[in-house]
C-alpha cells in the first residue's frame, strides 16, 4: 500500500507518531483500507518516512491495541474488521443507517436545465439575459451598508419596506386590496403555500388543485399529508361542480392556468367563490405570472371579487425577476394573517433581508413596473410568433386560449395521440416543449403541449416551429 503520511514541517518523535497513527486511523475510517490489506512493516515504512524504526512501531502498537491493526507472527502487520471493533469506516457510515419517513422517498423533480443546443421551450422561465443586471448588483450592493446591519437580526422589521412596495405595485397593477401589514414577504409562491399548509392543512384533510395542475405544490401539499383531490379543468378553468364537497382548501392558478393557461370564466369565478363560501372553504390563488399581460382587458384576481374573506392570494417575483431571488408574498385574510406570520417567523424569520431591501428599492424607484413593460413587449413578440407558427397545425392542435403568461399550450383534436412520443419526436428535430399529459395526476390525461416562449429569441421561433411541425405531423402519420 502506498500511504501517505503528512510529515513535513518540524516535529518531535511523539508528533511524528501521532501523524503516522492520524493517518492510518483515517484510511481505515475512510474505507481508503479495508479489512485484510497489509500494512508496510515498520521497517519498511521507516525508511520511506526517514523515521526512526521505534516511531512507526509506537504508531503501530496504538492501532493494534485499538482495533484498527491485527499483526499476524510471521506474516505482517493487517487491518482489521474495524466493523467487529465497532468502528464502521467512513464510507458505510455515510451510506446512513438510518431512513426518512416513506413520505420522503424522493420523487422526481421534472424540471432539467435550459439546454441551450437545442430550442428550448420547456415552460416556467423567464429569460435571464432580460434581468437588469447593473441596476440589481447596484441595489443589493447599496444594501450591504454597516449602517443597515442594525436591521439584521431576528425579528426585525427588515421586510416592512418590501410589504409597502408590494401592497402599494398589488393595488396599482393587480386590484387587489391591501395594506402594507396585509402582506407577508416570502421565499417565493412555494414557502407561501408551504406557510398556508402549515396554517391550515392538518394530516388528512381534504385538500383539492387543479389537475392536470403545478407539480411542486401538488408534492408540496402531499408532504403535509394532505388527502389530495385533482379537479379537471376545461376551456372555463377549473370545474367548480367537480370539487370534492369535503375540500377544505382549493389551489388554483385562475389568471392563468398551469400548465393549461385557460383563464378561470368570471362565471367559474363567482361560482368559486360561492362553492367555497358553501363548505366552508378556502382558496389559495397562485397568481404566479400574469404581470405579463397580452391582451387588452386586465386580468383581475379572485382576490378582488372576494366579499366574503375566504381567498389567500399569493404572488413570486421567480417570472418577473428570477426564480433565485426566492422573493414571494401572501395577502390573506386578516383571520389567517398572525397566524401565518408566525408560520413564517418559526421556519424561516425575516427571510434574506438584502434581498428583500433590494426588491423594496428597485420596486420603489420603478424598475420593476419598466422591466416588466419591456420584457413585455420581448415576450408577446415571441408569443406571437409560437402562435403563428401553430396556425399551420389547426387541424390536429387546438391552442388553448390564454391571455397571460410565460408559455401557451395546445390540445390534440384526436384524444388518443401519445403527446410524449410527440415530445419525443420533437426532441430528436433539437426541440424541447411539455407535454400535458406529464402534469396530469389523476384525472383522464388530455393530450397536448405546453410549449414556454420565454427562453427562446424571437429571430429562431419560426425554425423551433417549423421542425415542431415536422415533428407532429411525422407522429400523427
Ligand atoms: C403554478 C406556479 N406557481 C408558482 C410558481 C413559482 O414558484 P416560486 O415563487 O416558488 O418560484 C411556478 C413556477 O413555475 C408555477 O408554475
Amino acid at each position: 500500500v502506498d500511504l501517505h503520511v503528512p510529515l513535513e514541517g518540524p516535529g518531535d518523535p511523539d508528533t511524528r507518531v501521532a501523524r503516522i497513527y492520524q493517518a492510518l486511523r483515517q484510511a481505515v475510517v475512510d474505507g481508503r483500507l479495508t479489512a485484510g490489506d497489509r500494512v508496510p512493516a515498520t521497517r519498511d515504512l521507516a525508511r520511506q518516512l526517514e523515521v526512526a524504526r521505534g516511531t512507526v512501531t509506537t504508531a503501530y502498537d496504538r492501532l493494534t491495541a485499538e482495533g484498527f491493526l491485527e499483526a499476524r507472527p510471521g506474516s505482517g502487520t493487517y487491518v482489521a474488521d474495524v466493523s467487529l471493533s465497532g468502528v464502521t469506516p467512513a464510507r458505510q457510515a455515510r451510506r446512513g443507517a438510518v431512513r426518512p419517513l416513506p413520505l420522503w422517498d424522493p420523487v422526481p423533480v421534472p424540471i432539467t436545465p435550459r439546454d441551450r443546443r437545442l430550442h428550448d421551450l420547456s415552460i416556467g422561465l423567464p429569460d435571464p439575459d432580460l434581468f437588469p443586471l447593473e441596476v440589481w448588483r447596484r441595489l443589493v450592493s447599496a444594501q450591504l451598508r454597516r449602517s443597515r446591519l442594525e436591521e439584521a437580526t431576528y425579528g426585525g422589521r427588515g421586510s416592512f419596506r418590501l410589504q409597502r412596495e408590494v401592497a402599494r405595485f398589488l393595488g396599482l397593477s393587480r386590484s387587489v386590496v391591501c395594506a402594507p401589514e396585509d402582506v407577508v414577504v416570502t421565499a417565493g409562491a412555494q414557502q407561501a403555500i408551504d406557510l398556508v399548509c402549515r396554517v391550515l392543512v392538518a394530516p388528512r384533510a381534504a385538500v383539492a388543485m387543479e389537475d392536470p395542475g403545478y407539480f411542486a405544490v401538488r408534492r408540496l401539499f402531499e408532504t403535509h399529508r394532505a388527502t389530495l383531490c385533482g379537479v379537471p379543468v376545461d376551456d372555463e378553468g377549473l370545474v367548480v361542480d367537480a370539487l370534492p364537497p369535503d375540500a377544505q382548501v382549493v389551489y388554483v392558478t385562475p389568471s392563468h392556468q398551469f400548465p393549461t393557461g385557460v383563464q378561470l370564466s368570471m362565471r367559474r369565478r363567482v361560482a368559486l367563490l360561492r362553492w367555497a363560501r358553501e363548505h366552508d372553504a378556502v382558496i389559495v390563488e397562485d397568481d404566479y405570472d400574469s404581470e405579463y399581460r397580452y391582451a387588452r382587458q386586465p386580468v383581475e384576481p379572485l382576490q378582488s371579487l372576494d366579499r366574503d374573506g375566504r381567498v389567500i392570494y399569493v404572488g413570486t417575483f421567480s417570472k418577473s425577476l428570477l426564480p433565485a431571488l426566492r422573493a414571494g408574498f401572501l395577502v390573506p385574510p386578516r383571520s389567517l394573517l398572525p397566524a401565518l406570520r408566525e408560520a413564517k417567523q418559526v421556519t424561516s424569520w425575516e427571510g434574506d433581508l438584502t434581498t428583500q431591501g433590494a426588491l423594496a428599492e428597485f420596486l420603489a424607484e420603478g424598475h420593476h413596473a419598466a422591466h416588466v413593460r419591456r420584457a413585455t413587449r420581448v415576450y408577446r413578440a415571441r408569443r406571437d410568433l409560437v402562435l403563428d407558427g401553430l396556425t399551420g397545425l389547426g387541424d390536429v392542435l387546438r391552442v388553448v386560449p390564454s391571455v397571460a403568461g410565460l408559455h401557451v399550450a395546445a390540445r390534440f383534436v384526436d384524444e388518443d395521440v401519445d403527446d410524449r412520443a410527440v415530445v419525443r419526436r420533437a426532441a430528436q428535430r433539437g426541440v424541447r416543449v411539455e407535454a400535458l399529459s406529464d402534469h396530469h395526476r389523476n384525472q383522464p390525461a388530455r393530450p397536448g403541449l405546453a410549449i414556454g416562449f420565454a427562453g427562446i429569441e424571437a429571430d429562431t421561433v419560426p425554425d423551433a416551429m417549423s421542425r415542431l411541425r415536422t415533428a407532429v405531423t411525422d407522429s400523427l402519420a
